[in-house]
């Protein structure tokens, strides 16, 4: 499994603060899915290097899952679902009413999240947003449901879909907290 985690903020870019978002989704990966994250890269607001830095994941690095993490607002430099939107070949819209219908018991602002989730080639790119409260618990939300998404991207389906270790509601809220602290 190749795993990439794409940090979008023009001030985590500049050094003007430290990606938070970023380091947060990489814990998660390597404790749920028991391996390293083999990408993590910071990129600017940009449509273009948006747009490219996911095509490049996908179609040269070969990532099985690509999360984002920012720039899914309404701020006027908040382009990432639309440079996700150019870069998919298809949709996953579920993924994303389970992260809105999810995030909406917490706050809501999450109807402030644009987030789009997609496939290009054997590729899952999911957008997050870029706190790094929203952008676990928005992981977490949807992470049941990723090892068979992956599974049947990859052409399978038929065998067990289970996480190394599957995390119980308890569990699962012990985390989020985690991040209010
Ligand atoms: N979703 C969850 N689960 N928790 C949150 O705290 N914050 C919201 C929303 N989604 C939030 C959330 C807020 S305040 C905004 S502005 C949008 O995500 C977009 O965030 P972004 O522009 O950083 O991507």
């Amino acid at each position: 499994m190749r795993i990439g985690i794409l940090t979008i903020s023009d001030r985590a870019y500049e050094g003007v603060y430290e990606d938070e978002s970023g380091p947060a989704l990489i814990e998660l990966v390597e404790q749920h899915f028991q391996q390293p994250h083999d990408l993590y890269h910071i990129c600017p607001d940009d449509f273009i290097e948006i747009k490219r830095a996911i095509e490049k994941w996908c179609d040269d690095a070969h990532m099985d899952l690509i999360l984002t993490t920012g720039g899914t607002g309404f701020a006027p430099r908040d382009v990432t679902p639309e440079a996700t939107r150019a870069a998919i070949e298809r949709e996953a819209p579920g993924l994303v009413h389970a992260m809105i219908h999810a995030s909406l018991q917490k706050t809501p602002h999450a109807m402030l999240s644009r987030m789009v989730a997609g496939i290009r080639g054997r590729t899952l790119i999911v957008n997050l947003p870029g706190s790094p409260k929203a952008a676990r618990e928005n992981f977490l939300t949807i992470l049941p449901a990723l090892p068979h998404a992956l599974e049947l991207i990859r052409g399978g389906g038929a065998s067990e879909h289970e996480l190394e270790h599957p995390i119980d509601a308890e569990e699962r809220e012990r985390q989020e907290r985690n991040v209010m602290d």
